[in-house]
């Protein structure tokens, strides 16, 4: 199965790297636009996604043939972001982690217990000022962001239960291809294997890792939690997937293009929120009562404790992160602030 899998993807990189080379990414005379992601297409990435797609074509029926490819069907992740900087992709959905390599300004969302709330969380992601440099960093690279996905929050899961950060003492858990992701697993005291998402559930399933982390989509959507029957909230992250644009391409639409892309990404955005919430209830249900996994809420202070010291040593070495840094610690202390305040007037 992962064999023809990793097969139909040598393919269609093999398709794509030709029509990029040659040019031929025209349909009926319409500019093919290639997005890949990693998820299933009940996803509300792929929601977002198709709503993108729609609002394209709506306007521009005879120009634009817009195609997303989900399941990692272009390659995994970091594979298929490198054919967005070719330009044999026009469009990849990856999570900051991954994008890491690419510019270290992403070290910032790897930090763990980073945000100290939701909704601190999503004002400096809606945030402007403080995402601008972020979006651009990569230009070098070949690719900009465009939009923001929200991921939920990242909790640890797998074969075993984990009630504290004792619990993962020489456990075998997959991170990210993420030198920060690394560093964090290590300092929880467990070993950290990274690897791509498409391969989690086999290494799994053959006892490779013990478990892994992600949000609660990855144990329905994924179907991990037919596996890994333990799902602990310890909730070390909080993470966003960026909707990537080759920076040729983008370049290379008109003004008025330019902003019909834009309102589209916009629209993506919102749509993947409105089905979020929902989706996790829907999967921590399925989850509980279908696939037998036991959720655990255990005491957060002693994981944060293992890990908040990264903190320092990672704007020590990375001093560009400082600011983007502070305006985040300025929005956490507003939100609680304003939290405060609610409650007294109750
Ligand atoms: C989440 C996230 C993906 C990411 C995956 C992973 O599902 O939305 O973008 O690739 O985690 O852990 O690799």
């Amino acid at each position: 199965m992962l064999n023809n899998l990793k097969k139909i993807t040598l393919l269609f990189s093999i398709i794509l790297i030709f029509t990029a080379l040659t040019g031929c990414d025209l349909n009926n005379g319409k500019r093919i636009v290639r997005i890949s992601h990693g998820q299933s297409v009940t996803h509300p990435q792929h929601l977002g996604l198709m709503a993108f797609e729609k609002y394209i074509e709506e306007r521009y029926p005879d120009k634009f043939d817009i195609q997303i490819f989900p399941n990692e069907l272009l390659g995994p992740s970091v594979k298929a972001i490198e054919l967005a900087q070719t330009g044999a992709i026009d469009f990849v959905v990856s999570s900051t982690g991954n994008l890491e390599t690419f510019d270290d300004i992403y070290q910032i969302f790897s930090m763990p217990y980073l945000f100290d709330s939701e909704e601190a969380y999503k004002t400096v992601m809606e945030d402007e000022n403080i995402l601008k440099d972020i979006y651009e960093s990569t230009e070098k690279a070949g690719f900009r962001a465009v939009t923001w996905f929200d991921a939920g929050s990242r909790n640890f899961y797998g074969t075993s239960p984990i009630n504290t950060p004792d619990d993962l003492k020489g456990k075998k858990i997959r991170v990210q291809a993420s030198p920060t992701n690394i560093k964090m697993m290590e300092a929880f005291g467990a070993s950290a294997t990274p690897m791509s998402f498409g391969e989690v559930y086999t290494a799994i399933q053959q006892n490779v890792i013990n478990g892994a982390e992600n949000n609660e989509l990855a144990l329905t959507n994924n179907k991990h939690g037919e596996i890994a029957k333990y799902y602990t909230y310890n909730q070390h992250q909080m993470v966003p997937d960026m909707l990537i644009g080759n920076v040729k391409f983008l370049d290379s639409l008109t003004d008025e293009e330019k902003q019909v892309f834009t309102e589209a990404a916009a629209l993506c955005t919102k749509v993947e929120m409105e089905a979020w919430e929902d989706s996790i209830q829907e999967a921590k249900d399925i989850a509980q009562n279908e696939m037998g996994v036991n959720f655990i809420y255990p005491d957060i202070e002693p994981f944060k404790e293992k890990v908040l010291p990264l903190h320092k040593e990672i704007l020590a070495k990375n001093p560009k992160l400082q600011p983007i840094y502070d305006s985040i610690q300025n929005v956490n202390k507003q939100v609680a602030d304003a939290k405060k305040l609610e409650e007294e007037k109750q």
